[in-house]
């Protein structure tokens, strides 16, 4: 009898044993069929950990240091984290008082009294012509959505380039509130929608490379900012100019709870100088689908001797518009395209690449659209 019960008790446990990992293994399935997305990003987010951890031992030896030795010499570029981050903005960052006179023979301050701070978001659906007429109106903006301040000589002239398929209805919530900061920051700008036209999947890299190069043939910008067109920004001290190093503006996402996902994370918005994206040759153009450009950027950026620059404290917060991954695939070679980033970054980017725009003047944006494929970016085998 003792012996029997012994028996079940150990059948007990390894009853509740099974049924422990009967859930568990069913709750896995569930994120991998039910919430592919979910699953996805985080796979991405352990994977490429993975891949970067060898190659950038040495940053993260470095960000650990700064995050445990506060004495460091945080100056404001590299990202400082810590469980109070309103400590870093309290901080006296010397913004010019409102009664601070502009001269138009000299050049525009960086931190300007009309930077305030937290912008009000207003997802609400607009029309193009509403904002169209509004700023035409009141905010003096040019055909292709180009400005530059009258009363100071911009500091930086920045190209934003928007890659696109399919969101019609973001544009618009998108301009409504990057048009009014940037003015509000001085900085001389137009934007460039880039759409993708044709079946193959988004390339939102190619699309970059196609255009920074219609963006030149504009003007001589010295600044490029690469902008998710989902992507709002919520403080408006976030400056789109550029600096000494590539930098990352979009370091807290509201869908990743304000928290940075993992170091090398580079997606989102981002910006560099002309001079420095050429001497990365660009973006790769070989990631077509979902993910993997923007750590490829990363690993093209740090082999060309740069670090990576991001707001300091809570100014590179931003709210992404909701929406379902429409149609777009995911991109399932990027774990091994990353691996060869070194090889692949002289013979994949702005050097290889051909394609025929079809260009259209908006009035808020110059709009060119590209067929892209594959032949369009011969890479020889390495
Ligand atoms: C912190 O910085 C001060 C002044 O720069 C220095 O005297 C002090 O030794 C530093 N402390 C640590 C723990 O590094
Ligand atoms: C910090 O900034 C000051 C002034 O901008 C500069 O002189 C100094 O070299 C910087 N220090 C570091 C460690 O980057
Ligand atoms: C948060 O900061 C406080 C002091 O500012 C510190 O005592 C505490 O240990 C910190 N908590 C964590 C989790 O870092
Ligand atoms: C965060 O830092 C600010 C300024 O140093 C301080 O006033 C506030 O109490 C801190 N909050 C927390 C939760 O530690
Ligand atoms: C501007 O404002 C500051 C304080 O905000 C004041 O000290 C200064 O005198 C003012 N300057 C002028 C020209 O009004
Ligand atoms: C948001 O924008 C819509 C459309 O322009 C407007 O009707 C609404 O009042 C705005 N909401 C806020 C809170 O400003
Ligand atoms: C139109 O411009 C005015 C003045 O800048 C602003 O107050 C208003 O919110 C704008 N409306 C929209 C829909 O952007
Ligand atoms: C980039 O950061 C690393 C680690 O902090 C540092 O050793 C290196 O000198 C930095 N490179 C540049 C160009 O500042
Ligand atoms: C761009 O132009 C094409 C026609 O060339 C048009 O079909 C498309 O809707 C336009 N896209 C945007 C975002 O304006």
């Amino acid at each position: 009898m003792l012996h029997l019960k012994r028996l079940l008790r150990v059948s007990n446990r390894s009853f509740l044993a099974f049924i422990f990992f009967f859930s568990l293994s069913t709750s896995c399935l569930y994120f991998i069929y039910v919430a592919p997305g979910l699953a996805n990003t985080y796979l991405f987010m352990v994977q490429a950990r993975g891949i970067m951890l060898r190659d950038n031992v040495r940053t993260i030896g470095h960000m650990i240091r700064l995050y445990t030795n506060k004495n460091s010499t945080l100056n404001g570029t590299d990202y400082p984290d810590g469980n109070n981050t309103s400590e870093y903005i309290a901080q006296p960052i010397a913004y010019l008082p409102d009664n601070f006179t502009y001269a138009p023979n000299l050049p525009c301050p960086e931190k300007l009294p009309s930077m305030k701070g937290v912008i009000d978001v207003n997802m609400t659906e607009i029309t193009m012509d509403e904002i169209h007429q509004n700023f035409s109106k009141y905010l003096d903006i040019q055909p292709a959505g180009h400005w530059k301040p009258k009363d100071c000589k911009p500091r930086w002239k920045v190209a934003i380039l928007i890659p696109f398929r399919n969101r019609h209805e973001h544009l618009p919530i998108l301009f409504r509130h990057l048009i009014p900061m940037l003015q509000r920051q001085r900085l001389q700008f137009a934007f460039y929608v880039i759409e993708q036209g044709g079946t193959q999947p988004f390339n939102r890299a190619m699309l970059f490379n196609v255009g920074f190069k219609e963006a030149m043939k504009d003007l001589d910008w010295d600044c490029l900012v690469f902008h998710d067109v989902d992507h709002i920004p919520e403080n408006d001290r976030n400056y789109y100019g550029c600096g000494q190093m590539p930098r990352h503006f979009a370091a807290k996402l509201d869908k990743y709870m304000y928290i940075l996902p993992y170091n090398e994370f580079f997606g989102g918005v981002s910006g560099v100088t002309v001079e420095q994206f050429r001497k990365i040759n660009g973006f790769p153009n070989a990631f077509w689908g979902w993910g993997g450009e923007d750590d490829d950027l990363w690993n093209r950026v740090h082999y060309a001797g740069f670090n990576v620059t991001r707001p300091e404290g809570d100014l590179g917060i931003y709210k992404s518009i909701p929406h379902h991954h429409r149609g777009e695939v995911q991109f399932l070679g990027r774990y091994k395209l990353l691996r060869y980033s070194k090889e692949r970054q002289h013979l994949d980017g702005l050097n290889n690449l051909n394609y025929t725009p079809e260009i259209t003047m908006g009035s808020l944006y110059k709009n060119i659209t590209v067929n892209l494929t594959p032949e369009l970016a011969p890479i020889e085998d390495y």
